[in-house]
């Protein structure tokens, strides 16, 4: 506990008041304390008159203490106290008094004892709040945030503040021990638009051109290494103009790292050093290592996902080979044009009544499906709509592939590949969800999804994506296939993955400016836009760039998997909402017309 000096407040010349400086927080005291002379500081969270007495829970960050006022203690207090209102902010002199053993209350720390009061002093007034400062609120979000100072004074969201800030202490001494060197990157950078959408900054000096604040700091960071700074990090914020959902902020802060002469395997010992640490100090749990491997398209067929969630099985079956010669349509065209059948089991679940099975057929139907197909598992056979479409050989082999047995239920889709897998691996955790298969002592899982496909193919531009970045570097037995054929091509690429959520992601670089060329000519980036857009790595490349590679943490996607909260929003002091605003300050807002005038810019009214 600090103890501060005594203090006074002064405005200009004036002492506007005098108070004595707290001894205890309103967390910490305890039956030891009891005949102990005590001055606290802090909020009123609540006030009780109890005929002749007055109770005030007083609040800080530290907890709350019960403080009483009895008018034979100090007559002037009691009648003070009678003023107080929630949220006023007060200063209580008094002695620490055991309480009887009918009023203790064991949920508080300080329940075993209350203060009896004999000075107070009201340090500010308060008007009354606009929803009520406590844990369990059912205020709207929008007005909590629009008065995020007061929503922030409930103790749950301190809570997630501090496990962030033990966290940056954690991530800063980890790096720093480990021999990585913390440096700054611009905030005003170049604007080199891939992925997602950049945020401009106007220049005034320079007519007509624009800064662009950073995506993440990848290309600064790369260029660190051609510097020789061998082993970086920095905790940094990110911004990005893409459409939000609920585990997405336009300005999100990242762990950063980059290391020279290394391979994928020094990146995964530097990274799960750190996580076995993290899970020690902010869970308490022992995180054996190595974190387990997935390969990218082993993830996508057995749980329908790049970023699976492992605390539950339910693997998903590709049945195409049951049905290649069905004269079931639906499963036999799809076969033809070579999509996906693909199956799970819920065991137990053949109770599931017609409208379950209706809300999962929605379920699915809203990710796009045609529909769902299900199996109630009987000892002969199955009961469903669709076992009149299939022979008998269909119905045994369908089981014994699916491992199913007398009373489970088999969820079956068919469809275009990737489409369909996604939605089964959206199907599978809802009925995680829906069986509550996930409990709150269920061990997190853990793990590195590997080998991702250098490249996405997007039908629209016709034309291929870089998957992760376009820095990436293929795996080196896929080099040749750049020209030929960019779609086979897996990248050296790897994301972290806790809870169904992806934590990390990074990759080995390609550090040869010929290899990124050729890159570059694959995303259909010519050599002008590339010079024009990146030329500045590109040069530094032929400077004698060592090999290096890195990964990127979400901080705050971190934050709210440890803390256990459901919202990215939940763990930022000052977050944006789903449309990117700050209903607190209301930005983004509008400017004077000089200030648009002096950045050359006219803006189009419509
Ligand atoms: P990537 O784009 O995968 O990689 O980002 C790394 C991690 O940042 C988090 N993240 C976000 N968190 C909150 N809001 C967002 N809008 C948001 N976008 C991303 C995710 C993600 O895993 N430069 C590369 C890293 C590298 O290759 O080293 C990069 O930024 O948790």
């Amino acid at each position: 506990m600090i103890n501060f000096r005594p203090q006074q407040s002064i405005i200009g010349e004036k002492v506007i008041m005098n108070f004595n400086i707290r001894t205890h927080n309103c967390g910490e005291l305890i039956e030891e304390n009891v005949g102990e002379k005590v001055v606290l500081n802090g909020w009123v969270d609540r006030r009780r008159d109890l005929g002749g007495l007055i109770f005030i829970w007083l609040r800080d960050r530290y907890g709350i203490t019960q403080i009483v006022f009895e008018p034979d203690s100090d007559q002037v207090a009691y009648e003070l106290a009678k003023k107080l209102r929630s949220e006023f902010v007060i200063s209580v002199e008094g002695k620490v008094r055991k309480r009887p053993d009918d009023a203790v209350n064991k949920d508080m720390k300080t329940g075993l004892i209350d203060v009896l009061a004999d000075k107070l002093i009201i340090l500010n007034e308060s008007e009354t709040p606009p929803f009520a400062i406590k844990d369990e609120t059912e205020t709207f979000e929008d007005l909590r945030l629009k008065y995020r100072y007061l929503d922030l004074r409930r103790p749950a969201l301190q809570k997630v503040l501090l496990l962030r800030h033990r966290m940056y202490q954690l991530v800063r001494k980890y790096f720093d021990e480990n021999g990585f060197v913390e440096i700054e990157t611009p905030v005003l950078m170049k604007s080199t638009p891939e992925g997602a959408r950049d945020y401009l900054v106007p220049s005034r000096i320079h007519k007509g051109k624009f800064y662009a604040l950073p995506q993440s700091p990848q290309q600064y960071k790369q260029l660190l290494m051609v510097s020789g700074f061998d082993r970086y990090f920095q905790i940094v914020k990110c911004f990005r103009d893409e459409d939000l959902r609920a585990d997405r902020q336009p300005e999100f802060t990242q762990i950063d790292v980059e290391m020279s002469f290394i391979d994928r395997e020094q990146v995964f010992n530097v990274v799960e050093g750190l996580m076995k640490l993290l899970f020690k100090q902010l869970w308490g749990i022992e995180l054996l290592l190595p974190i387990q491997r997935l390969a990218y398209d082993e993830a996508l067929i057995k749980y329908g996902s790049d970023k699976p969630d492992l605390r539950f099985g339910m693997e998903l079956h590709k049945l195409n080979e049951v049905f290649t010669k069905s004269e079931f349509k639906v499963f036999s065209d799809v076969v033809n044009s070579k999509g996906i059948i693909a199956g799970l089991v819920a065991k137990e679940c053949a109770s599931f009544s017609r409208s379950q099975l209706d809300g999962l057929a929605n379920f699915v139907k809203n990710l796009g499906a045609k529909g769902l197909v299900w199996f109630k598992v009987t000892e002969d056979g199955v009961d469903s709509p669709t076992a009149k479409f299939l022979n008998e050989n269909e119905i045994k082999n369908l089981k014994t592939n699916l491992k199913a047995e007398p009373n489970d239920l088999i969820l079956v889709l068919a469809g275009e590949n990737n489409s369909t897998l996604n939605q089964m691996g959206s199907l599978r955790l809802e009925m995680a969800k829906r069986l509550e298969l996930i409990k709150p002592e269920t061990p997190p899982s853990l793990l590195w999804v590997t080998d991702f496909p250098l490249f996405e193919w997007d039908d629209e531009t016709k034309r291929f994506y870089a998957m992760h970045h376009p820095f990436t570097s293929p795996r080196s037995e896929d080099i040749g296939l750049l020209e030929k054929d960019p779609g086979k091509i897996k990248a050296q690429a790897y994301d972290l993955v806790l809870n169904g959520n992806e934590i990390a992601g990074g990759s080995i670089r390609i550090h040869n400016s010929e290899l990124q060329s050729r890159m570059f000519k694959a995303l259909g980036i010519s050599e002008e836009e590339a010079q024009q857009k990146f030329g500045f790595l590109m040069n530094a490349f032929k400077y004698g760039a060592p090999p290096h590679g890195g990964i990127a943490f979400g901080f705050d996607r971190m934050v709210m998997l440890f803390a256990g909260v459901d919202s990215i929003r939940d763990t930022i002091a000052f977050p944006k909402t789903a449309s990117a605003m700050s209903l607190m300050d209301e930005c983004p807002s509008e400017v004077s017309e000089e200030q648009i005038e002096e950045l050359h810019i006219r803006l189009i009214k419509d």
